[in-house]
């Protein structure tokens, strides 16, 4: 018989477990839900009873807040006690790709898991069901269970992989409404009554037909799959554009006509100047690194064509801006609306924007960027970590400006790098008046009416088209 959960505890408070944890807790009034973080910054943010403080931006996240916290959802930087009392720990802590040492740009780097692991075997005083949120290589479940089994204070842990599917910006429907939910975990009878408690956690929402149980392997690969499979889809439709381009045809009627093949289903079918977020390329990355290192070089050439790519439709967005502006932009104002990496986040990680905006600082341009939800320390921290030039440079070359008009005002032209809605409504007459002629507009998005622009006297280009 399956244990019937009453207290969890999360650890890592980010983009994936503040979320979920939030939803967990409003469904299940009766679990008390703590999520701890080591950051106290972020868990003050958190607590603040301002909720436009959240260190989270995501649509609707703040309702479920109010709702859950104080009642059974709790924010705290004391891991130790988090961990005691709770009968099921949810791992959610980040797993950057590697800047050091083997597998330096392409494996995960587990050391915050790793970490975690440890607290919890150190502090665990009963039998406790450690669950993977964090998106993990496959086979992180073992390391995990051999550093848990090795305590030898006989308590008793079951490991189990939850992949966290939520895409940001959408993170509240997704949760409340998700296509399905992924519980892996060992076949023996501990292990099924272990997947059997999560499932019941979800089964408060959640249809249970949508609920799919596996071994523990096959739900760790599934989550590298379908982030793999995503990115590809969107790598596979840029390809495609840059052919479009170099012919009279049109990527999105091109989209279209592909899509209603139900075989092929017209979701994430949008060309852009390149996919981002912590997600896509690091599990590519993973699954490059996991199979090159099984000797599955076919398999791992494969998947890396995908980062490739994407990279590449970076840079030919980049070299367009330059080749169009008369080969030259150094000294030219350019302006960027958008520095997140897909709209209604303020999570700028991977963003296609931060290496635009690389590309043209290499050629001097002046780039002065409005996003309505980033900040200027984070835009320019996300440039530094590229390190291709000193702190100092990269503030004279990157400007943070907090009115769009003001980013746009004088500029030789305007690239779009994120799909805010906000951005279709502006007043494009009273930005063109104010621009430098011929005044260019570099869409890539394909937000923007394109032909309403070129009837202000814009000159557009757009991805595909
Ligand atoms: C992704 C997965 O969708 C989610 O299931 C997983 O849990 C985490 O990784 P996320 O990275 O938050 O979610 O956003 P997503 O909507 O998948 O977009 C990723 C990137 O692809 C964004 O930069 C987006 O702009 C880009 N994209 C997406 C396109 O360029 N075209 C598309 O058609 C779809
Ligand atoms: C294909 C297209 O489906 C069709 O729309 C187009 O008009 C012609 O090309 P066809 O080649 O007749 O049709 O068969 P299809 O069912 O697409 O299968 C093609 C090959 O892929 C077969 O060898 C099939 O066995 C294989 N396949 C298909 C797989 O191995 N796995 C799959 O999941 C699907
Ligand atoms: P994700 O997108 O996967 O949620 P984030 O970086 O947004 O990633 O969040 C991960 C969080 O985990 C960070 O706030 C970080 O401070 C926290 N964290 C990392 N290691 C630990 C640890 N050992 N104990 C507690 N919190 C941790």
């Amino acid at each position: 018989i399956h244990k019937k959960i009453k207290s969890i505890c999360c650890i890592g408070a980010g983009y994936v477990g503040g979320p979920t944890m939030s939803v967990i807790a409003q469904k299940n009034p009766d679990i008390k839900v703590t999520v701890v973080d080591l950051n106290e910054q972020r868990i003050a943010d958190w607590n603040d009873a301002d909720l436009s403080k959240l260190p989270i931006f995501e649509p609707g996240l703040d309702a479920v807040v109010e709702e859950a916290r104080g009642r059974n959802l709790f924010f705290s930087t004391d891991v130790n006690q988090a961990i005691a009392e709770a009968d099921m720990i949810f791992i959610s802590v980040n797993t950057p790709t590697k800047t050091y040492g083997a597998g330096k740009g392409m494996a995960a780097d587990l050391k915050y898991v790793e970490l975690c692991a440890r607290q919890i075997a150190e502090v665990a005083t009963s039998d406790k069901i450690v669950v993977e949120k964090s998106t993990l290589p496959v086979k992180t479940a073992q390391a995990i269970k051999s550093i848990l089994d090795n305590t030898g204070n006989g308590v008793k842990f079951q490991i189990l992989s939850n992949p966290e599917f939520l895409a940001e910006g959408t993170a509240m429907t997704d949760l409340a409404n998700p296509d399905r939910v992924l519980i892996g975990g060992d076949q023996t009878p501990e292990g099924k009554a272990a997947i059997q408690s999560l499932v019941d956690v979800y089964g408060a929402w959640v249809p249970q037909a949508q609920i799919i149980t596996t071994n523990l392997w096959s739900s760790e690969l599934s989550k590298l799959v379908a982030n793999a499979f995503l990115a590809q889809r969107v790598s596979s439709i840029n390809a495609i554009s840059e052919l479009c381009e170099a012919t009279q045809a049109n990527v999105e009627e091109v989209a279209r006509a592909i899509g209603m093949d139900s075989r092929i289903g017209p979701k994430f079918l949008k060309a852009s100047v390149g996919f981002g977020g912590s997600c896509f390329q690091k599990d590519i990355l993973n699954l490059v690194y996991i199979s090159k290192s099984l000797g599955l070089n076919e398999v791992a050439d494969y998947w890396e064509q995908v980062i490739i790519m994407n990279n590449h439709q970076r840079d030919r967005f980049a070299n367009n801006i330059v080749s169009t502006l008369y080969n030259t932009v150094s000294g030219k104002k350019i302006a960027f609306l958008g520095w997140a990496f897909k709209k209604d986040t303020n999570d700028t990680r991977e963003s296609a924007a931060i290496y635009v905006a690389d590309r043209l600082i290499d050629e001097q341009a002046q780039i002065y960027v409005y996003d309505p939800k980033v900040s200027a320390k984070q835009m320019q921290a996300d440039l530094n970590y590229l390190s291709t030039r000193t702190e100092t440079e990269n503030a004279k070359y990157l400007q943070t400006q907090t009115d769009p008009y003001k980013a746009v005002e004088g500029a030789h032209a305007i690239a779009v790098l994120t799909e805010w809605d906000e951005f279709k409504s502006y007043d494009w007459q009273k930005i063109y008046d104010n621009m430098s002629k011929p005044a260019f507009v570099f869409d890539g998005r394909n937000v923007l009416n394109q032909e309403a622009l070129e009837a202000i006297g814009f000159q557009v280009q757009s991805i595909g088209k």
